[in-house]
């Protein structure tokens, strides 16, 4: 090997380690937001977090509120629209599975499992369409006295389950609970 064969050898050599020295820092830089999102501080764990006063939603109505940057609607049943929910056989919906977050694993879509108090006065969904992502309308709107997205025509029931059009499953229950009788918590 000539001392020039050398030389080279060595310089490729250093600029191998210089690039994988390079390398290392922007893999590290990377990884670093990402732990950082894993573990959310108690602020940003508390902003995720919104308590929303339903005491002046009458039956009949609903509240549509923005929760992390997508519209929820708070919706407060009538008897009627609890009847409907409650007489559809889950094995006549598109998509079978509840989509709760309250709910562990895959429970079946009845209305029960969809609503967020017993009685099944208020269901709380993400306003946002799964077909593509529109806002549906509401207030007994569509084929199946729900909502309905005009972007495409897909059509909810009362207890905001797919019923007919494209969109592929029904609106995702977002976790919530009752922090008391006219206080909901979203997240
Ligand atoms: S986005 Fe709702 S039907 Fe397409």
């Amino acid at each position: 090997m000539s001392h020039a064969d050398d030389t080279a050898g060595t310089r490729r050599d250093f600029l191998y380690y210089a690039t994988a020295g390079a390398g290392a820092v922007t893999a590290g830089a990377a990884i670093w937001p990402l732990v950082n999102q894993m573990n959310p501080s108690a602020d940003v764990r508390a902003l995720s977090s919104i308590r929303v006063d339903v005491g002046g939603v009458a039956e009949g109505t609903q509240l549509t509120v923005q929760w992390l940057g997508k519209p929820v609607f708070v919706r407060h049943r009538t008897a009627t629209e609890i009847e409907e929910g409650r007489a559809v056989d889950v094995s006549d919906l598109i998509d079978p599975v509840a989509r709760n977050g309250n709910l562990q694993g895959e429970v079946p879509a009845t209305d029960e499992n969809r609503t967020l108090d017993e009685e099944g006065k208020w269901l709380v969904m993400m306003g946002v369409c799964t077909h593509l992502g529109c806002v549906p309308l509401g207030n007994g709107a569509g084929d199946f006295d729900g909502w309905f997205c005009p972007c495409h025509g897909s059509h909810y029931d009362t207890a905001g389950r797919i019923r007919r059009g494209p969109a592929p499953t029904n609106l995702p229950v977002p976790i919530a609970e009752f922090a008391d009788e006219t206080t909901i918590v979203l997240g």
